[in-house]
């Protein structure tokens, strides 16, 4: 009688939403089985046959995932994030590459490079290059993590290498990371040689999400959401609205190393912020919320409706809203983060400088964000965040450090960490002059 009267069909949805959307987030064997029997064994696409097919740049993503109505793309709706250290002092050996190579080599041919299979990239630290002799060359710009505004104190993440998993499939990420944990002989129908683990040690998993309705799905009880459960269930964003339009996307290309050894290669920052929304959404009106995410003039016009869909694939930020970020501030008493944050996102000719793909998490319990973001140099996106502290703007007197300045009243930085992501050629622990000796 599972049709006939509705009722139990809604339980079995509820209950199946529950588990998948705890899954990725706990990870692990029991997360894993139980995300399988949820799917039903759902096949996941297999990958290629010959892995060196496989485009040199591992942050090229955007062709492999969904995108919406408007061209903009959709980032895979689970996301792991896994911090790895090498357990022995010094730089890492032939058989250490060989290994790690095997490992990803397994993922590659296990998995469909895309939304539908599995998306992933592997970076390294500037901690990591400081274990050779060599230094990287200048053309490189990786310094190492540091507080980028006065009011936040960051943990610095120094671990050697970060390991980004995505996916659609929470079962696929799971299990992609279950086999590179050594727990799974096999992973989706190919025998894993070797294991992650037999090269790095997992120092900390973080996990996360985007999408429409997974941050309202997971929004009760939550620390950072007010009890009254107000993220719109249409919103990707615990915030409410849509974010990563294409128009104010860097493009895959733009980002990419030009030359040097790591040519083809990117650099990657990734934050972790903690929200807390009670005053977002118990003190301000939609209007207030809009001008304070995007800018006064966007709540003027009314140009957002809803979750913000109705922009198209461009957040409606103009030159002039972007120079008349002082003026805003006198006029309306406060100022918008996407136009503050666009002042330092642009070059002269109006280029993106920064490919965000952040998403949500709720690490901790508690309502989060992992913010990674690719650019050319670390210094672009140091310059990015100094923009949107806006604290040239603070000469205002209703403007203050974190009130009525964008929404830096809301968000709070816990972690920055810098990498370097090399072209696919040289993702098994390079050296810092761009090779992969003995391998
Ligand atoms: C909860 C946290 C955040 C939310 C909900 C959020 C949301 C948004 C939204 C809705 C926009 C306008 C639409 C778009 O262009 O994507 C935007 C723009 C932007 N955001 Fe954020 N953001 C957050 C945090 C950050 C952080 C930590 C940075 C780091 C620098 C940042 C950098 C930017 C930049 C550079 C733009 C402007 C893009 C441009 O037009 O040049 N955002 N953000």
């Amino acid at each position: 009688m599972a049709d006939g009267d509705g009722e139990p069909t809604r339980q079995r949805v509820t209950t199946r939403r529950n588990v998948l959307k705890g899954a990725v987030a706990v990870g692990g064997a029991a997360a894993l089985s139980a995300c399988l029997e949820q799917t039903g064994g759902e096949s996941v696409p297999s990958g290629v046959g010959d892995p060196s097919s496989l485009p040199n740049r591992q942050h090229a993503w955007n062709e492999h995932v969904r995108t919406d109505e408007h061209g903009n793309t959709l980032l895979p709706r689970h996301q792991v994030l896994l911090y790895l250290t090498l357990p022995e002092d010094g730089p890492a050996d032939a058989s250490d590459r060989e290994t790690l190579e095997s490992a990803l080599r397994t993922l590659d041919r296990a998995y469909e490079r895309s939304s539908d299979g599995l998306l992933y990239s592997i970076a390294y630290s500037p901690s990591y290059f400081d274990r050779f002799d060599d230094p990287l060359p200048d053309s490189i710009d990786l310094p190492g993590p540091r507080a980028l505004s006065p009011f936040e104190t960051p943990t610095f993440d120094e671990q050697d290498a970060l390991l980004h998993l995505a996916s659609d499939r929470a079962d696929a990420i799971l299990a992609a990371e279950e086999a590179l944990r050594g727990e799974k002989p096999a992973v989706n129908g190919r025998e894993m040689d070797a294991a992650l683990t037999d090269v790095f040690a997992v120092d900390d998993r973080r996990s996360g999400f985007v999408g429409a309705g997974m941050p309202a799905e997971r929004q009760d009880g939550l620390n950072g959401i007010p009890s009254s459960n107000p993220v719109p269930e249409e919103s990707p964003l615990f915030m409410g609205f849509v974010a990563g339009f294409r128009q104010n996307q860097a493009t895959e290309e733009y980002v990419t190393l030009p030359d040097g050894p790591f040519a083809g290669g990117t650099t990657k920052h990734v934050s972790n912020l903690r929200m807390r929304l009670d005053d977002w959404y118990g003190e301000q009106s939609f209007e207030e919320r809009v001008a304070e995410l995007f800018s006064p003039e966007h709540a003027e016009r009314a140009l957002v409706e809803d979750v913000g869909s109705n922009l198209g694939d461009d957040s409606g930020i103009t030159p002039e809203m972007i120079e008349d970020v002082g003026e805003h501030a006198r006029r309306f008493g406060r100022v918008g983060h996407a136009q503050k944050a666009a002042r330092g996102n642009r070059t002269n000719d109006g280029t993106v400088r920064t490919l965000r793909r952040h998403f949500e998490s709720t690490d901790d319990g508690e309502a989060g964000l992992h913010f990674p973001s690719l650019q050319r140099e670390i210094t672009t996106f140091e310059e990015v965040r100094a923009a949107m502290n806006g604290i040239d703007l603070t000469a205002e007197p209703t403007i203050r450090q974190r009130v009525n300045n964008g929404i830096l009243e809301y968000i709070f930085v816990k972690r920055r960490g810098n990498f370097l992501v090399p072209p696919r050629a040289l993702r098994a622990l390079p050296t810092p002059t761009g090779e992969t000796p003995g391998f």
